[in-house]
């Protein structure tokens, strides 16, 4: 029987075909889809300890409280997600631990929902962390996500996938984030930065580097992702009753 990686999409063997094995996908691997089955290192295995602090804990227990008791685990995903800021923005092993302990339900359930989810980073992130869109909108609009993507790889001297040196910043692309009308698009935490050019990419990169926090949304003069041109309809009289049919209807 063929090995899976000589599949192609039909489920025909390449092999048999004479042709090369090709990977079903080409993108790039996310932080988070890195590693699908954990293998203990010294930065990531279960004697590290982890507890959510109070504030935390607090919080968590009000997103329980949510759900029927006999159901707590559904809390699951906003749970892991605390644990993941408290955690310096990734879900290690420890964390995933703590998240079942708290929720009582069985380890290998936090792990299965930690491993589907590109939201939990299971490796070490920068203190910033940034996620370009390179979806088809983002690919086309503006000054297309190309020239954003070469912009950050030349700025911070890393390609998709990694991290800065001094771990400010780690840089990887992602599929779309929901903010088409404004593209090209990155988000950067739970910051959203659109209609970027490269020069405002850069400048954003810049004041991130000193500490400051640039402001979100368009970078251009538009007001969120209203019309750039301007209002181009609904700008005369609203029609009265029985206004709206043209003639020829009437
Ligand atoms: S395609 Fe980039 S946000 Fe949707």
């Amino acid at each position: 029987m063929a090995s899976v990686a000589s599949l192609t999409r039909t489920g025909r063997s390449a092999v048999s075909r004479n042709l090369p094995a090709r990977a079903f996908t080409t993108s790039l691997s996310a932080r988070s889809d890195s590693l699908f089955v954990h293998r203990d290192t010294d930065y990531n295995n279960p004697d590290i300890p982890f507890e959510f602090d109070a504030e935390n804990l607090k919080m968590a227990k009000e997103i329980i409280a949510r759900y029927p008791p006999q159901y707590k685990k559904a809390a699951v995903m906003p749970i892991l997600d605390l644990g993941q800021r408290q955690n310096k923005g990734w879900t290690s092993i420890s964390v995933m631990n703590a998240v079942a302990k708290l929720l009582e339900m069985p380890k290998m359930r936090v792990y299965e929902v930690a491993t589907f989810y590109t939201m939990y980073n299971r490796e070490p992130v920068g203190k910033y962390f940034v996620q370009l869109c390179t979806t088809t909108p983002c690919k086309l609009g503006g000054c297309g996500s190309d020239i954003i993507q070469k912009t950050i790889e030349e700025k911070l001297g890393v390609h998709g996938g990694e991290s800065t040196k001094d771990g400010k910043f780690t840089y990887i692309e992602v599929e779309c984030l929901g903010a088409c009308s404004n593209a090209p698009m990155m988000q950067i935490n739970d910051d959203f930065y659109e209609d970027l050019t490269p020069e405002s990419t850069v400048k954003i990169l810049d004041a991130l580097s000193k500490g400051e926090r640039p402001k979100p949304g368009p970078q251009s003069k538009r007001y969120k992702s209203e019309n750039s041109a301007g209002l181009t309809t609904l700008t005369g009289k609203p029609y009265g009753p029985g206004e709206f049919c043209q003639p020829e209807f009437q």
